[in-house]
């Protein structure tokens, strides 16, 4: 929402604390900071310390004689109150002490569902390089949607209950991230094989399908203006219902887009940063950063032993072993080198950049 927060686990209060970003002292980043060990957030440029509450409790410079200026109003942090709900850290995105019990009047949405334990499901999060309002546009299009086989497969399971929870959060012009949850009630014979990762590299194709499409839709629009939406694309099946409605009800409501100031949406990237997975993915996702460390450590494994098996057979002179064991170390020598080359497209392709084309699909 273009606001810079810092989200930090207060142990004196059990809770996350969400706090504006920005040291009252001169204004450098409290996210770079630490958590002192009174459990206080600290700022790591002069040292100001801050409680769960947003009140400075320490100045080191300021001298223990004299005024407490911790005290003072200006010292302190800007806090926006919080809540967890669906296990996820929900803030109201303004600091003005009116708002600070609005969370017991007003609540996220809730979702029974993840919550229950007889359902299992993976939660799945990316940054993704367009605005918000493209995304759930993408998401609540059914006519793109039913091209799914994940929406197929549940369609045809009715007894059984399988959602697809999405969050879409705005985060800056043309930039959101999406939270993303699927919860049954069932099991699938295949579950036991496929761990989070592959979970999530499909999930990621699937994001990765439609973004050069929605970001170049969104470079479009926001040429024509956003509230023209209506005049520049032409809707005339039921198909386009819902994302009419949704449109007409962002016009309504917002002019048409996030509103986000003077800020205004940056040129498209190259296609290899525009769908890049590792830095709006896998760092952020220990499952994928495992497997992306345990596979890259399997690859040089492989380069060591091709490498090591060809030096052995250059020092091995005519006769020293038979023929059989000279050809099965240089079988074994070109298949480390072949599973070495292997692994690294595979690697690439999964966790870095994967260059999706409908037109071979
Ligand atoms: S800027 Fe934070 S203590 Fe100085």
């Amino acid at each position: 929402m273009g606001l810079d927060v810092v989200v930090w686990w207060d142990k004196n209060d059990n809770n996350w604390k969400v706090f504006d970003d920005k040291c009252p002292h001169r204004l450098a980043p409290l996210s770079e900071g630490r958590i002192d060990q009174w459990g206080r957030l600290q700022c790591v440029y002069h040292g100001w310390c801050f409680d769960g509450s947003g009140d400075c409790k320490l100045i080191p410079q300021a001298p223990l004689d004299g005024p407490l200026v911790h005290s003072f109003s200006k010292a302190c942090v800007g806090v926006y109150p919080s809540t967890v709900q669906n296990g996820i850290v929900w803030f109201w995105p303004n600091t003005d002490p009116q708002y600070k019990d609005i969370l017991t009047e007003k609540k996220p949405p809730y979702v029974p569902e993840l919550d229950d334990p007889s359902f299992l499901g993976e939660t799945f999060t990316r940054d993704i390089p367009y605005g918000c309002d493209f995304l759930i546009e993408n998401l609540m299009d059914p006519s793109h949607e039913s091209s799914d086989s994940t929406q197929e497969n549940s369609a045809k399971t009715p007894p059984r209950k399988h959602l697809f929870v999405f969050y879409c959060i705005p985060v800056s012009p043309s930039n959101c991230r999406l939270i993303c949850l699927a919860p049954r009630n069932f099991t699938l014979w295949i579950d036991p094989f496929i761990t989070r990762w592959m979970h999530h590299v499909m999930q990621n194709l699937v994001i990765d399908s439609d973004m050069y499409l929605v970001r170049v839709q969104e470079e479009k629009l926001m040429k024509a203006g956003p509230s023209n939406w209506h005049k520049v694309c032409f809707v005339p099946t039921k198909a386009d219902t819902m994302v009419t409605l949704y449109r007409t009800w962002l016009k309504k409501y917002a002019g048409g887009q996030v509103v986000w100031g003077t800020q205004s949406i940056p040129s498209i990237p190259p296609k290899e940063q525009l769908m890049d997975r590792y830095w709006s993915h896998v760092v952020h996702c220990s499952s994928c950063t495992s497997a992306y460390k345990g596979l890259n450590a399997l690859k040089i494994s492989f380069q060591v032993f091709s490498v090591a098996l060809v030096a052995i057979l250059g020092a091995t002179k005519p006769g020293m072993i038979s023929i059989a064991a000279r050809n099965t170390l240089a079988v074994a020598a070109i298949l480390c080198f072949v599973g070495s080359k292997w692994l690294s497209h595979f690697i690439y392709k999964n966790f870095h950049f994967h260059d999706y084309n409908h037109a071979f699909k």
